[in-house]
This record gives C-alpha cells, sequence and structure tokens, in this order.
C-alpha cells in the first residue's frame, strides 16, 4: 500500500523523498503504462498548486497523450508546437511563467496560468515530455527543474 508522507523540510529534501518513492514503486515493474501511471499520481499528490500532471509520449513525429491526473486533454501535439512540442523539439525543459504571453501555447485546462515541460531522453533519443500546469501564474523555478529532470530521468531509466 502507498504511504502517504508528510513532506518536511526544504523543497530539495521533500523533492529528495519524491524520488526515493518513485524509485521504490517503479524498480521492478517493467511495464511502461504502470510506471508513467504512478508517476503522474505521485507527483500530483506531492506538488500542491497544480492542476494537470501528465505525459505526452513521442509516436510518428508527435506527442500523443499518455497516463496523466487532471483534466482530459488534448490528444496529439505535433513536434514544434506549443510548449510540449516546444520541449520536445529543443530536448529542453522549457518553465513558462505566464502561458498567455508563450506565443502558440495550447490551451487544454482553462485554469492553467504557469508551466513546466521536461522532455523525457533515453539513451539520447527523445521518447516523450513530462507536462506540468499550474492555475497559478510562475509557480515553477529552478528548484522544481532540477528535481522533476531529476525525476524524469529516473523514470526514463526504467521505461
Ligand atoms: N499546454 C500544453 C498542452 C498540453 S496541456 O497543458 C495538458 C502545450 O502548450 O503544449
Amino acid at each position: 500500500m502507498f504511504n502517504v508522507e508528510m513532506y518536511k523540510g526544504t523543497r530539495d529534501d521533500q523533492y529528495e523523498l519524491v524520488k526515493k518513492q518513485l524509485k521504490a514503486l517503479i524498480e521492478d515493474e517493467p511495464n511502461r503504462i504502470a510506471n508513467l501511471s504512478n508517476a503522474s499520481a505521485l507527483l500530483n499528490q506531492f506538488l500542491d498548486r497544480v492542476n494537470w500532471v501528465g505525459f505526452y509520449l513521442l509516436e510518428e513525429n508527435e506527442l500523443v497523450l499518455g497516463p496523466f491526473q487532471g483534466l482530459p486533454a488534448c490528444v496529439r501535439i505535433p513536434l514544434g508546437r506549443g510548449v510540449c512540442g516546444t520541449a520536445a523539439s529543443e530536448k529542453k525543459t522549457v518553465l513558462v511563467e505566464d502561458v498567455h504571453a508563450f506565443p502558440g501555447h495550447i490551451a487544454c485546462d482553462a485554469a492553467s496560468r504557469s508551466e513546466i515541460v521536461v522532455p523525457m531522453i533515453k539513451d539520447g533519443q527523445l521518447i516523450g515530455v513530462l507536462d506540468i500546469d499550474s492555475p497559478e501564474t510562475n509557480r515553477f523555478d529552478e528548484v522544481d527543474q532540477k528535481h522533476l529532470e531529476e525525476f524524469t530521468e529516473i523514470l526514463v531509466n526504467q521505461l
């Protein structure tokens, strides 16, 4: 059974615990859908002030909706389009303080105000992105970026 933790200490401490929880959840489990589903649920119960947490997976040059927590979302995103498609084509994390100021932002949940998208790279190849939306502007910073990139790396190694 999953133990709900009281995340204590600094944000670094809290993220360290989440990464430990992720390792415990996915080790010994080869199923990609199961691991992505648990990873999105883990982040969703950990992060405050977020309204969407999930994955888009690369399929024939476009991103296709994967396991997530939140409102139903757009299913297919071409590479280079929106925040997800930009992070995917540049293979770099994109942090958007205000989605209304991001040209080409794709609105899936009207409540979203800021967003972070982390590319998932396995053996040098893009396999998808982790996408997190918040109803608050400027919700995500470099601390989130650093740890979410490490979180994604742990996850990708098991996919
Ligand atoms: N806003 C994203 C689309 C995905 S939803 O936020 C879940 C984008 O611009 O790529």
